[in-house]
């Protein structure tokens, strides 16, 4: 590890934004249409799944470049995924990050199809990319896919909207975030993994780590939902209660909640022990999603 966790993770935003904005111009894209997904892509999201994978294929491979295409694969689906969340029809939210909602600084139909376009673009990247075999093409895709569909993250987004008003238990909100969150953030640690040619077991040891460091995200999630800074988050913060959803502070109360994130970090850093990815970016990653602030 040559450079600070700051470091890498701004390094790692710069690529990401160079990596998105080059697949963009390429394409021959409707001006509305690339305007919104523009919009949306370059509305200042952290970058952190992207950072993952990176932090994932560093920690036993050198090349870089040979993940850049997947990262913006994954930065195309997650950013589709908060698009359809904030319509009407989902969650009904007119800001994120700050800035209005792309329904609401386009319209409905743009911005459902600016999600279908970064859903459908990221696969053509992945099954594009001439860094990749076509063994890695085929890995990726379908884990990608998995990852994000109706046994993954849509999955996720269902259970969730069907939980709105009940009162879950402590595993079935496991449940839910596990697939709503968790799966995206674990093809990332998977995905670099692989493509860094690690063993089947160090493989399997990362997934332990990337399950509790998604549910490490979503505790850190609710708990600033209650206690954030309106302004560092760029949303306005209770809108769990106002959605009467089951969330960590809820359940557990938020000293419950903190407690909760410890024992998912202590997991979280054994597995990475295991996977012999001790003193890595990775492990650095854990403290930055458990503290994070926005
Ligand atoms: C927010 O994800 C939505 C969830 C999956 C909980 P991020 O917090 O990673 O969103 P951005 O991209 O940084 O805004
Ligand atoms: C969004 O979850 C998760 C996905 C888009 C997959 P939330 O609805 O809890 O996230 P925010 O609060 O809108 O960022
Ligand atoms: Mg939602
Ligand atoms: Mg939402
Ligand atoms: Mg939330």
């Amino acid at each position: 590890m040559s450079i600070s966790i700051e470091k890498y993770i701004e390094r790692g935003k710069l690529i990401i934004e160079e990596q998105i904005n080059q697949v963009l111009i390429e394409k021959e894209i409707p001006t509305s249409l690339k305007e919104s997904m523009k919009y949306s892509l370059f509305a200042g999201g952290k970058r952190l799944r992207p950072i993952l994978l990176f932090a994932s294929y560093n920690t036993y491979a050198e090349n870089i470049e040979k993940v850049y295409k997947t990262a913006a694969a994954l930065e195309m689906i997650h950013t589709y995924s908060l698009i359809h969340d904030d319509l009407p029809a989902m969650d009904d939210d007119d800001y994120r990050r700050g800035k209005l909602t792309n329904h609401r600084e386009f319209d409905e139909a743009t911005a459902i199809l600016a999600g279908d376009a970064l859903l459908t673009y990221a696969f053509e990247l992945i099954a594009d990319d001439p860094m990749l075999s076509d063994t890695e093409k085929t890995f990726l895709i379908s884990s990608l896919a998995k990852a994000s569909g109706p046994e993954g993250m849509v999955a996720g987004q269902v259970l969730d909207m069907e939980g709105e008003t009940k009162v879950l238990t402590l595993e079935q909100l496991e449940k839910i975030h596990e697939l709503k969150t968790g799966r995206l953030i674990s093809f990332a640690i998977t995905a670099g993994a692989y493509l860094a040619k690690t063993t089947t077991e160090q493989q399997t040891y990362l997934e332990n780590y990337a399950h509790y460091l998604g549910l490490i995200f979503q505790v850190q999630d609710d708990i600033l939902d209650v206690i954030g800074d309106p302004d560092k988050l760029g949303k306005p913060v209770g809108s769990d209660e106002l959605n009467e959803k089951s969330t960590y502070p809820n359940l557990l109360g938020l000293e419950g909640a903190e407690q909760q994130k410890e024992k998912y970090k202590e997991t979280a850093r054994n597995s990475l022990k295991r996977a012999n990815a001790t003193d890595s970016y990775l492990e650095d990653l854990l403290l930055y999603f458990g503290n994070r602030d926005h």
